[in-house]
C-alpha cells in the first residue's frame, strides 16, 4: 500500500498535492508519507505478532532524521551499519538497548563508539573482527554482545549486487567454519554471544529463499545448543521486496508464516532488520520537465533529477514507475527519462511507454524511498535535493536542498 493517490486531478500525497510541495520546495525533492511508513510497520509488527521479536529498521534504506523519529516512535529499533548511522539513529531517538550493528568493516573506533553507548549487539562478520571487539570491549571493562553472521548459502533470487548470503559473497562466516568461531567467540572474556546472524540479500520476492535459509539457520541453533552455546536471538537479516511496477509480492504475513515454524521451535527472539518494505513505496522523487528532445533515433525528457538524486536505475537497471503529476487524457508515447549529468548512464527510465508530458510538467517518479536520497552524491557539483515529510494535510522540509556554500564545505584553497 502506499499514499499517493490522484485526487482532484493531481496526484497527492496524503492530503497534500505534490504540486504545492514543488512551488514551495522546488524540484528535485524527496517527498516521504508518514501514514504509510506507520502502515508498513505496523503491518509488519502484526505479522510477526504471537512470536517474541524485535523490528530494527535499517537505518540505510532511508536514513533521514525524521523517518528514523517516525519509526522510534512506533518502538522501532535499528540496524546500523556504520557510527554515522549509529549517530542518526540515536539522535533520532531509538535507545540504544534495540541498536543492532552489521557490516564487515567496523573499524575500532566505530566498535568503541558503539561500546560505550551500550547497544544491543554486534553482528559479528569474521574471526578477525571478533578478537578486535573482544580486545576494544576489555579496553572499556566491558563485554560485547554479539550474534555472528553466518552465510546460509542459499540463492536469494535478486540482483547479484544485492545478494549476499551466497558462498562467493563477501559476507558472513560459511556455515562449516562458522561452529567453531562460536566456540571461540564463548571463549573469549569480552564478548557474550547472544544471537546468530543471517541476511541473504535484499529486493526479496519469494518466500522460499527465507524459509530455505532459516531452515538451514535453525539446523546450525541445534548444533550450538549440543555443544553448549545457547542463544536467545535469531536475527533473519532484511530484504522482503516492494512492488516496483503493480507486480505481486509476498506480504508480510506470508514471510512469517513461512518462517513461524523454525522460529517456534527455537522460542528465540527473532530480530528483522527490514529497510526497503517500510520505506520503500512511502517516498517518490518529484522532478520537473526541463526539456523535451529528439535526438537521432529517440525521445528524451530531459529532467531535473538526475543518477546523482536516484542511482537505482543506473546502478542496477533498476525499473521506477514514472508518472506525471497532474492526471489527464493524454497519448502514450516512448521516452528515455534522462537527467542533467554528464554520463551516457544517467537516466531514470529507458525505452518507456508512459503518458506524453510537456515542459515545465512535474513528474513523480515512484518507490523511491529506499536506497534513493542515501545514495545520492553531488556528482557534478549538483545539490542534493530536498526531502519533505508529509503528515495528513500539512508537509515539512525535513532536510533542506543543499546551498552553494554547502557544496564547498570544509574545501580549502591552497596558496
Ligand atoms: N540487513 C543487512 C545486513 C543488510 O545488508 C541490508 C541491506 C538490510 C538488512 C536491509 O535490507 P532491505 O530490507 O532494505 O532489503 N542499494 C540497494 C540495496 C542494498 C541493500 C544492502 N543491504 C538497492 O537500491 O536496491
Amino acid at each position: 500500500m502506499h499514499d499517493f493517490r490522484y485526487a482532484g486531478g493531481v496526484l497527492c500525497c496524503e492530503d497534500v498535492p505534490l504540486g504545492r510541495i514543488a512551488e514551495a520546495v522546488g524540484t528535485p525533492a524527496y517527498v516521504y508519507s508518514k501514514h504509510t511508513l506507520q502502515e508498513h510497520y505496523r503491518r509488519l509488527e502484526e505479522a510477526f505478532s504471537g512470536i517474541p521479536h524485535l523490528v530494527c529498521y535499517s537505518v540505510k534504506a532511508n536514513s533521514n532524521l525524521a523517518v528514523l523519529a517516525v519509526l522510534a516512535a512506533m518502538g522501532s529499533g535499528a540496524d546500523i551499519v556504520s557510527g554515522g548511522e549509529l549517530y542518526r539513529a540515536l539522535k533520532a531517538g531509538i535507545p540504544a538497548e534495540k541498536i543492532v550493528y552489521a557490516g564487515i568493516g567496523k573499524t575500532e573506533e566505530e566498535m568503541a563508539y558503539a561500546l560505550r553507548q551500550d547497544i544491543l549487539m554486534f553482528n559479528v562478520e569474521s574471526e578477525t573482527e571478533l578478537l578486535a571487539l573482544d580486545r576494544v570491549a576489555g579496553e572499556q571493562g566491558k563485554r560485547a554482545r554479539i550474534a555472528l553472521r553466518i552465510n546460509p548459502d542459499v540463492d536469494p533470487l535478486t540482483h547479484p549486487y544485492i545478494a549476499t548470503g551466497m558462498k562467493e559473497a563477501k559476507f558472513g562466516i560459511d556455515m562449516e567454519k562458522a561452529l567453531a568461531v562460536y566456540q571461540q567467540a564463548a571463549s573469549l572474556a569480552h564478548v557474550e554471544v547472544l544471537g546468530v546472524h543471517q541476511h541473504i540479500g535484499s529486493q526479496i520476492t519469494r518466500v522460499e529463499p527465507f524459509r530455505d535459509s532459516l531452515e538451514k539457520t535453525g539446523e546450525f541453533v541445534r548444533r550450538l545448543h549440543e555443544h553448549g552455546i545457547k542463544v536467545r536471538f535469531i536475527n533473519i537479516g532484511g530484504g522482503f521486496g516492494i512492488p516496483y511496477g503493480g507486480e505481486e509480492v509476498p506480504y508480510p504475513v506470508d514471510y512469517a508464516r513461512a518462517m513461524k515454524p523454525v522460529l517456534k521451535e527455537h522460542r528465540c527472539t527473532v530480530i528483522l532488520e527490514i529497510g526497503r518494505m517500510i520505506v520503500g513505496n512511502a517516498g517518490v522523487l518529484l522532478t520537473k520537465v526541463l526539456y523535451r528532445k529528439r535526438g537521432g533515433a529517440k525521445r528524451f525528457l530531459v529532467v531535473d533529477a538526475a543518477m546523482n538524486d536516484l542511482v537505482r536505475p543506473s546502478l542496477y537497471g533498476s525499473y521506477h514507475e514514472i508518472v506525471p503529476v497532474e492526471e489527464r487524457e493524454r497519448e502514450r508515447e516512448t521516452v528515455d527519462v534522462v537527467g542533467p549529468v554528464c554520463e551516457a548512464g544517467d537516466f531514470l527510465a529507458k525505452e518507456r511507454a508512459m503518458p506524453r508530458v510537456e515542459e515545465g510538467e512535474l513528474l513523480a517518479v515512484m518507490s523511491a524511498g529506499a536506497y534513493g536520497f542515501v545514495m545520492s552524491s553531488n556528482y557534478n557539483s549538483r545539490r542534493r535535493a530536498a526531502e519533505v515529510l508529509v503528515d495528513g494535510g500539512d508537509f515539512a522540509v525535513v532536510r533542506e536542498r543543499e546551498s552553494l556554500e554547502d557544496l564547498v564545505k570544509g574545501e580549502r584553497i591552497l596558496r
